[in-house]
């Protein structure tokens, strides 16, 4: 089967979102690692045709090979799709693509990395990977089912969603939609406002895209229903603005990538962006015989530390993810905050935790122990401090652990390691996850 070539005069068409709404309109604080449109209503993408060779494209025999799995039932992931489709990476890299991006969101974007092009998501009825890769037909099915009206009338945000409250893991997102959503209920995108309410971005019907800086905007997505097949095709960005650094974890994508390509890329993109900026600041500094201005250096080179650090961080070894996923489970893994609040209500937790640290039971040496003490310090003096899962919300009812400290880095392996090595999962057992 040969693929169409990308051509964005046939593939794409555009009209601008009625409503772009900022982190102002939201009532939510904009941090410097965010610009200002914060999501966009619903607008026209992609034209029949292009809608018919992207499904086109996702039916090809390479990537049902190479790029299907299943994490949950009835759900079918596609991910690394643009290794084995052209006409898919040729339209998330074509100027013409980014020129859209950019007007919608406000800065110039392009893909986070190749390997995160055009993840797609596939509600189908099979239960095995074989199964649900059979219902995917390159014509966008028609077909609907009964739905009542108890079921249309269910609230997004009360009502069981497909992804519960969340950050992404990276700092931009174009969703598009490739099916058919006439007699579909549900599957809208909500955002959570400053004053904790959801505002809620319509579903976008076929060939439309919605933008949200979901790595800024805690948001879910609820589940849809009436319609035999819902197909999202979702790519993640960055902005190439100088300056400007993307506040980007691997923590929700580690169990469902292959590490080795998923670490290679990312390790390219963190140095390249690194690189760049400090051929910028090299810039800067040429030719001048002022004084430097010290503050300029220490906020400049801190900040590519950070950024470094981080990427570092989040390349967490084979053995340790390995080993974690073999002990406890992807669902523990992914339950890793459930589980955390959960043992914390468990008699001895305290005691366990405080004899843990004056031993040094856990990593003696470990760096991980001065971030500790300085993310201590600073909910202790009601500093703002933010990790994986956003703004750290801390009461001081009880000391800030590293457990806590853990979790905000998005080390979700090492907080399984730590969590053994206390002997916290002594206290409150994986297995009764599930229960909770
Ligand atoms: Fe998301």
């Amino acid at each position: 089967m040969t693929e169409e070539s990308f051509d964005p005069k046939i593939h794409l068409t555009y009209t601008p979102p009625t409503t772009k709404y900022t982190f102002d309109d939201l009532s939510l604080a904009q941090f410097p690692t965010a610009t200002p449109i914060a999501a966009s209503t619903p607008f026209p993408f992609l034209t029949p045709a292009g809608i018919l060779a992207y499904r086109k494209a996702l039916t090809s025999p390479a990537i049902a090979h190479h790029c299907a799995h299943s994490p949950y039932k009835n759900t079918l992931v596609l991910r690394n799709v643009a290794k084995y489709s052209s006409f898919i990476h040729d339209l998330w890299t074509h100027p013409e693509t980014l020129r859209i991006i950019a007007d919608v969101a406000g800065v110039p974007l392009v893909p986070i990395m190749k390997y995160e092009i055009g993840h797609t998501n596939i509600q189908a009825n099979g239960t095995s990977v074989e199964e649900m890769l059979s219902e995917l037909t390159a014509e966008p099915a028609t077909s609907t089912v009964e739905v009542t009206e108890a079921e249309k009338s269910q609230d997004p945000v009360s009502g069981r969603s497909v992804i519960p409250w969340h950050y992404d893991s990276y700092p931009y997102v174009l969703i598009v939609m490739l099916s058919h959503t006439t007699g579909m209920y549900g599957g809208e995108t909500c955002l959570r406002t400053g004053d904790g309410s959801a505002l809620k971005i319509i579903t976008p019907p076929i060939g439309h895209a919605i933008f949200l800086q979901g790595g800024e905007i805690q948001h879910l997505a609820s589940r849809a229903i009436g319609t035999t097949e819902r197909i999202t095709t979702i790519t993640s960005l960055r902005a190439t603005t100088p300056g400007l650094y993307d506040n980007s974890y691997l923590t929700n994508v580690r169990p469902e990538s292959d590490l080795g390509v998923l670490y290679r890329e990312w390790v390219r993109y963190r140095v390249a962006k690194v690189v760049e900026e400090m051929g910028y600041f090299e810039g800067m500094l040429e030719g001048g015989d002022e004084k430097v201005d010290v503050e300029t250096v220490h906020r400049v080179l801190e900040t590519q530390i950070g950024y470094l650090r981080r990427t570092v961080d989040q390349v967490v070894s084979y053995e340790l993810h390995d080993a974690v996923i073999g002990k406890y489970g992807v669902h523990a893994y992914y339950a890793a905050e459930e589980y955390w609040e959960q043992v914390q209500k468990c008699a001895g937790f305290g005691e366990l935790v405080r004899m843990s640290e004056e031993k040094r039971e856990f990593r003696p040496g470990s760096r991980l122990w001065a971030d500790l003490y300085a993310s201590r310090m600073m909910v202790e003096n009601g500093g703002v401090l933010r990790g994986q899962v956003g703004v750290v919300k801390w009461d001081n009812e009880r000391d800030y652990v590293m457990g806590d400290e853990l979790l905000r880095q998005g080390l979700r392996e090492v907080f399984w390691e730590w969590v053994g090595v206390v002997g916290l999962d002594e206290l409150l057992e994986v297995s009764d996850l599930s229960e909770l």
